[in-house]
Parts: structure tokens; sequence; C-alpha cells
């Protein structure tokens, strides 16, 4: 049987943190809606001390959601544990996230302290959140930055005292594939207990690497990743759901599954994109204006004879209803007569190349060509004729 990977949508918390992606409370539930219905695991609503709109989004979307886990965010702090449970109360399943800054950097910067106190402070968090919840997920903040053996000392200790769940973020996006992937196996093979948590992904995009450090967690034991919707998240993003998931799909030999019904993908990016007014680069992977359009003559004619030339998607696969051929100066004849075909008009030799040659003139004029224009171009050379 094939193993379960948990996905841990942080769209909400980590996503919503990003400048000018500020969501109301109706407009949050709404996306937990969607969220549910596309199949995550765990919905990180918010970070409740933080603001009194984000306590009352956690309450509104524990009430407005069934399946998945409503998670909160708080600091090692006793005072924002109390408010991330009074915000959970309505949930059906709950879960606190609770964490502290384990790299040297941060214990020296932020909180001028030693090793040994923040694992003190590690270690009563989830000791106190445990009092009031049974589900603790432990974050040990710049983890991709934290030395293994020190962080191995962190892991063992917060899993001694409850937690679930241990979260390993790679907050500053700084590892290589390689070295975080190290870093879970490192973890999975120093840690006493360690059988008895979840390790966690979290990979923040600086480098471009967050996808490839997911995945290198997960094929070195990381059960559950914390994604976002589109990749959106602070500074260069979060990892992005529709690609993890994706992956794994195409991937079967790594033969790991989750729970998401990729049908949703893109309707769930579409709508993350229009609430948040995010706009979703052009060559996004999979949910991308241009992820499904061949532009190229030689890759349309590939594509007409046979998809698997040169796709490994099934649009349909992510709620797209077909692929676009993308008619520009590079597109060949059997582009053409594909899209005259598709508008009811069937053309062949003298015909087709007459019409094929006033299309490349018009192309390299104009960057694409709608459907408009072909008729237009048909209609002109049925006069001439
Ligand atoms: O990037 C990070 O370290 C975080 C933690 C708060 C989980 O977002
Ligand atoms: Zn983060």
């Amino acid at each position: 049987m094939s193993d379960k990977l948990y996905i841990f949508d942080t769209t909400l918390r980590d996503g919503e943190q990003v400048p000018g992606c500020q969501l109301n409370t109706v407009e949050k539930i709404e996306v937990a809606k969607q969220l549910e219905k596309l199949g995550v695991d765990v919905i990180e609503a918010g970070f409740p001390v933080s603001s009194p709109g984000d306590f009352n989004s956690v309450i509104e979307i524990s009430k407005a959601v069934t399946w998945p886990t409503i998670c909160a965010l708080t600091r090692a702090v006793e005072k924002d544990i109390d408010v991330a449970v009074e915000s959970l109360q309505y949930a059906r399943h709950k879960r606190i996230h609770t964490g502290i800054g384990t790299s040297d950097s941060h214990i020296k910067y932020k909180f001028n302290a030693t090793r040994e106190e923040i694992i003190e402070r590690a270690v009563a968090a989830v000791k106190y959140a445990k009092r009031h919840v049974e589900d603790v997920e432990f974050y040990a903040e710049d983890a991709g930055r934290t030395e293994n053996e020190y962080l191995a000392r962190v892991v063992e200790a917060v899993i001694k005292a409850g937690a679930t769940v241990v979260n390993i973020p790679d907050t500053t996006g700084y590892c290589l594939p390689s070295e975080y992937g190290e870093k879970i196996k490192y973890l999975m093979e120093h840690v006493d207990g360690i059988d008895k948590a979840i390790i966690s992904t979290h990979c923040h995009n600086d480098l471009g690497m967050a996808t490839a450090n997911t995945l290198s967690g997960v094929l070195n034991g990381a059960r559950q990743v914390e994604v976002t919707v589109n990749g959106i998240g602070e500074r260069a993003g979060n990892t992005s759901l529709e690609e993890i998931a994706m992956i794994l799909k195409c991937h079967r030999d790594i033969d790991i599954e989750t729970n998401i019904n990729t049908s949703k993908i893109y309707p769930t990016s579409r709508m993350i994109s229009s609430l948040m007014n995010m706009p979703v680069q052009p060559n996004k992977a999979i949910v991308g204006r241009n992820a499904f359009a061949h532009s190229s003559g030689i890759h349309q004619d590939g594509v007409l004879k046979n998809v698997d030339t040169y796709e490994i998607i099934d649009p349909k696969d992510i709620g797209l209803d077909e692929n676009s051929i993308v008619l520009t100066a590079r597109s060949g004849r059997a582009a053409l007569k594909y899209r005259l075909s598709t508008l009811g008009i069937e053309l062949d030799g003298s015909k087709l190349d007459g019409v094929y040659e006033k299309f490349l003139k018009l192309a390299d004029r104009k960057k694409e060509i709608h459907d408009d224009d072909i008729l237009m171009l048909v209609g002109a050379d049925t006069a001439e004729n």
C-alpha cells in the first residue's frame, strides 16, 4: 500500500501575510470551503493573537468546514496559545502550531538566549498547548540554517513533550535540495521516538528551490508538506500545492498518495488569484496561462498528431477543459488547418497554402492570431479567388 502524504495548506496564513493579499472573513470562509473541496488535510487558518480579524476568521472557518483539521499558529508564548485555543473552540478537528527559532542567528538576534534555553521554551510551549489540544505541531523556525545535531535534540525534546507533528521550515529558502533532504534523513535516523510524530516540510522559494526541497524532504521521510495555492507567501513565496500534488500524480513510481482532488486545482488557483488580487505568472508550472499552450510549429504538429509527444499532464486532470494551440508566426500549416476545422472550415492543398501565406504575413505583424483574424483571412482569400 502506498504511503499517505498529508497536505497542510497555509494559503490563509503564510500566503495571506503577503502585502496586498489580505482577505476579509467572508472571503476567507469561501477559500476554506474551496480548500476542503480540493481535499487538503489541514487548513492553517491564521495567527489568532495577531489581530481581532485573524482571531475571528479562525472562529468562522472552524464553523464553516467539516473534514480538514483547522490549525492556528502561535509563538512559543502562553498568551498566544490561550488565544489560539479559544479561536479553535468550534473546530471539529483542531491543531495548535507553536514554535520558536532554532538557528544560531535567531537564538542570538531574536531571543538573546542560549541553545539550552530555546529547548526549554520549546518544550514548555508544547506541554502547555498539549494541556488544551491533543494535536500539537511544533515548528523549529529557520531549521534550514540550524545545525543538524542541535536540531535533532530540539526535535527529540518536543516529541517527548507530546508534539504530534514536527515542522522543519527552511524559513529563508536557503537550503539546496540535497542539503534539505539530508537534514530530514538525519532526523529520521538520529531522533529517538521519531516514529511517534510526523515530520513536516515548510519551504520558502527565495532561491527558486521550494518545490525541489519539499520533494527532497518527502523522499527522505517527511509525510506532511506545508504549501500554498499558486505558491504565494512571504517574499518569493512558499512551495506550491499544485506542483507537489501533480509531481506525485505524474510520478507514480514514488508511490506516495495525497488526498487532493486534482480536478479542483485550476478553479482553486483562479479563485485565490482573483480574491487576493495576485496574478499568476503566465509560465507558472501547472496553473500558468501558458502551462498548456503550445506555440511552436514543431510542438503544435506533434501535439496534433498525439498529445503524448509534448504533454505530460492531461489538462482535464487539473480541471482545465483542454490545451491550447496558440497561433503565432511560429505555427505551421497543421496548426492552422486544425484551428480552421474547429471553426467549421475544412481547407486542403492550394486553398490551405493560400490562406497560410496570408496568415504568416499577418502573424509577423501581430503577436497572436485570433479566430476573428482567421475568418477575415479566409474571407479575403475566397474574394480573391
Ligand atoms: O517560514 C516559517 O518558518 C514559518 C513558521 C512560522 C512556520 O512560516
Ligand atoms: Zn513560512
